[in-house]
């Protein structure tokens, strides 16, 4: 091990890619509640870090009760969730590490805001819309929000008593009715793969 250090006052983006062997992307998964994100992001993230892809999944679990805890469900805190769920996400796409975001980011300006962001670092960003009828989720509805959001004790609840504004031109639409999680994870590595991301 050299024991004389040099450094750089400051790494470019494509130094980092050249001393970590891999080029940082922003996977954002959009869609309702039960869609299918989480299971789909954590599918995907074991398969690249099996694989010697460091990636990290962001999500309500640790973005939630911890960076955003002060944050609820009006269109105001959503809108501020994902602006900072954005630039956390590019943060660790500049770091050269694939990032994958679940959240159900209902607002179209929301996400375009975050795909902004990351092109202006020219930083890839791809969408996922992770889609299922309405109905399906409900019917899914592993925590019972639905049916509280139904008889109204979850107010704001989206797709039933607050908006989804679908993508209209994603990179990537699943259909998480038709397809396994596995077979869902893999068309989103088979387009990374394709892209030269991974
Ligand atoms: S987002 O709209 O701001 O992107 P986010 O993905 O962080 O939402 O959180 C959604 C999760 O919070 C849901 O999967 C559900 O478990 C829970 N939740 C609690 N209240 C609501 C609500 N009013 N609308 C939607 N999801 C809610």
């Amino acid at each position: 091990m050299a024991t004389n250090i040099t450094w750089h006052p400051n790494l470019t983006h494509n130094e980092r890619k050249e001393l970590t062997k891999q080029s940082g992307v922003t996977i954002w998964l959009t869609g309702l509640s039960a869609s299918g994100k989480s299971t789909i992001a954590c599918a995907l993230e074991q398969y690249l870090l099996k694989n010697g892809v460091s990636a990290y999944r962001l999500d309500g679990d640790n973005i939630r009760f911890g960076l955003n805890k002060d944050l609820g469900f009006t269109e105001a805190d959503r809108n501020e969730n994902i602006r900072r769920i954005s630039e956390v996400s590019k943060l660790f796409a500049d770091s050269t590490a694939v990032a994958i975001t679940s959240f159900i980011s209902p607002y179209k300006a929301d996400r375009d805001s975050a795909r902004k962001l990351h092109e202006e670092s020219n930083l890839p960003f791809v969408e996922v819309y992770v889609d299922v009828p309405l109905e399906i989720a409900e019917q899914r509805d592993p925590k019972g929000l639905y049916k509280k959001a139904r008889q109204g004790i979850i107010k704001d609840f989206t797709g039933i008593s607050a908006p989804y504004e679908a993508p209209e031109k994603p990179e990537i639409h699943l259909h998480t009715d038709k397809t396994t999680v596995e077979e869902s994870a893999n068309i989103i590595v088979e387009y990374l793969k394709s892209k030269k991301y991974i």
